[in-house]
């Protein structure tokens, strides 16, 4: 029995030293895949892979980034796609210029501000996870053919010609994308027979790894707008096509929706961090305004002298985002519907005002916080990845269907996988509560309107260079997922891998939780945290964010490709 005791002693040591380690020691070897001429880091092999292709067949970094974005629409259908929308951001070296692409999704015509709410007006949150009145007018065709036409240097139909080739003679299904499909069934109670069809194999049985999948439909979509660029879709024959399926299934989207559809490039917001240039996206995102929020808040405090993981670092760290989310569920949605106060939200002097307010030792609630919008009666799919090229171009993109397989919806005859974005909208006029549904005007749902986002595609500068390209999935999440990234490299010295892999935690505003994931909490932190007032259900096992980065090394130029081992992502350099 003693001796057992001893052994078990040692054990525990050895784990809580390894612990200690982890999360307080910068590992020197873990700064992730070099490369020198290009590095594409995204969350599947192919995709990878076909950046890679790219790079080295001449093209450069927003080429890549298209050809990835095409190749996870085929290779990834759980996020990647050109039935949903997105962001993504750009900075050319040689000008040091930024731009940033906006293809998010937008209202049909017909939409209204309560069209998810029953006869008692309580919200009705199926109708805007599944379905055809789910789904907003995609953008991503529409954002690629942007960025083509503006800043690619190769042809449109030879960025896209690697992804018509896995969708018309597949790809290898690797063990997880076979469980994935495997699992929809289950997963989607409501869901079109296209989608099911798509899903399912012919002979009734279940996918295997190493099972070849093939998308016919998907393939000849991809080759009508190789041929004829964003026309065929938001025109042509896929137009005709989603419309049809849509009048027949009782959705909102028409012809003249599509045609309707434009991407825009917009003027990124920019903020400064200890002598850092933060890049990121604007409205109808909040995760660009929120992040130099955030930022602007932390930069007050010595954040580098605090131990990572300590209870006071942790109770900073959430009280800084319960103030910019607050901020975010008040203020934030389209700008093009309604003026969004961005230089007040990102100004060092609200972030004084906000570092005055923060109590150090006691968590402020939320309620207290946001009592003006609160009328208190009583999860999700994105993609993000990071591409350079050997010149310094360097694009960050995330884009989503929203939900994982988006809203369970292909239209038929078009291979595409719709999105279920709509739900990002504030759904119930007037109505904000401590679940964390909100109901502020500026995201109320209008038609052509476009819903607010919180994807946060960031590019942060060193002394004119781009230093860091990041980015992450995880819904409202991913604005915290980036705030811890770009803490963990800039303020605790992390190498890039280890940023991206560590622990990370997240707070809301609403509902008021910190979230903290497993590894690195200890009882002895929980305690210490809910003696300061916070509210901690159990360190979470569920993974937050999917943050695949590159980071620049500013004494060598070298590219440092970290795939985030969440979702064991892909980083190739060369
Ligand atoms: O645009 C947004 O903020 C959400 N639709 C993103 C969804 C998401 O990240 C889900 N992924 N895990």
């Amino acid at each position: 029995m003693r001796k057992n005791w001893g052994v078990l002693r040692f054990f525990v040591i050895l784990i809580l030293l390894a612990n200690h380690f982890f999360c307080t020691t910068a590992i020197e070897e873990n700064r992730g895949i070099a490369g020198k001429n290009g590095m594409v880091v995204s969350v599947d092999e192919y995709a990878s892979q076909v950046g890679i292709d790219i790079l080295k067949k001449g093209g450069n970094a927003v080429d890549a980034a298209v050809a990835v974005g095409f190749t996870l629409a085929v290779t990834f259908p759980f996020a990647g796609n050109i039935g949903g929308g997105g962001f993504m951001i750009i900075r050319f070296p040689d000008t040091e210029e930024a731009v940033a692409l906006d293809f998010r999704e937008m209202a049909p015509g017909k939409a209204t501000h309560d069209m998810y709410l029953d006869e008692k007006r309580n919200y009705v949150k199926e109708r805007s996870l599944y379905g055809h009145l789910a789904v907003g007018v995609p953008g991503t065709v529409k954002g690629f053919e942007l960025a083509m036409k503006k800043y690619g240097n190769l042809k449109w139909e030879d960025v896209i010609k690697l992804a018509i080739e896995l969708a018309e003679r597949g790809f290898k299904l690797n063990k997880r994308r076979a469980d994935s499909f495997n699992g929809l069934h289950k997963r989607f109670k409501r869901g079109n027979k296209e989608f099911f069809r798509i899903f399912s194999k012919s002979d009734g049985s279940e996918f295997k790894e190493g099972d070849i999948f093939i998308q016919k439909d998907l393939a000849m979509s991809l080759r009508l707008i190789a041929e004829h660029g964003s026309q065929a879709f938001y025109k042509g024959q896929i137009a005709e096509l989603i419309a049809q399926d849509m009048k027949k299934h009782g959705g909102l989207i028409t012809k003249e929706d599509l045609e309707k559809y434009e991407a825009f490039a917009r003027k990124p917001v920019t903020g400064t961090y200890r002598g850092y240039q933060i890049i990121s996206m604007p409205p109808p995102s909040s995760g660009g305004t929120a992040l130099i929020e955030m930022l602007n808040i932390l930069e007050g405090f010595d954040l580098g002298q605090m131990e990572r993981y300590a209870p006071e670092t942790l109770h900073l760290i959430a009280e800084t985002m319960k103030f910019a989310f607050f901020d975010r569920a008040k203020y934030m949605g389209d700008s093009d519907f309604s003026e969004v106060p961005f230089k007040h939200l990102a100004s060092k002097s609200h972030a004084e005002d906000i570092r005055r307010k923060i109590d150090l030792k006691k968590a402020i609630p939320s309620t207290k916080m946001g009592k003006e919008i609160l009328t208190l009666e009583k999860a999700k799919e994105t993609t993000h990845y990071s591409v350079i090229d050997k010149e310094g171009l360097a694009v960050a993109t995330t884009y989503t269907l929203e939900g994982g397989y988006g809203s369970g919806v292909v239209a038929e005859g078009t291979g595409i996988l719709l999105n279920n974005e709509m739900g990002d909208f504030n759904m119930k006029p007037g109505y904000t509560d401590d679940k964390g549904l909100i109901g502020t005007k500026p995201n109320l749902l209008e038609p052509y309107k476009r819903m607010l986002s919180s994807m946060t595609p960031t590019l942060v500068v060193k002394d004119g260079k781009v230093f860091l390209i990041t980015g992450s999935p995880g819904g409202r999440t991913i604005i915290n997922t980036v705030l811890n990234v770009i803490v963990n490299v800039i303020d605790f010295a992390m190498p890039i891998q280890d940023a991206i892999d560590g622990p990370r935690m997240n707070h809301g505003w609403m509902p008021d939780l910190l979230r903290l994931e497993k590894e690195c909490i200890t009882e002895e932190l929980m305690e210490s945290l809910k003696a300061m007032g916070h509210m901690i259900k159990e360190p979470s096992s569920v993974r937050q964010g999917d943050a695949h980065s590159i980071l620049i090394d500013p004494k060598t130029g070298l590219y440092y490709g970290a795939a985030d081992k969440r979702r064991q992502g892909s980083a190739i350099g060369y």
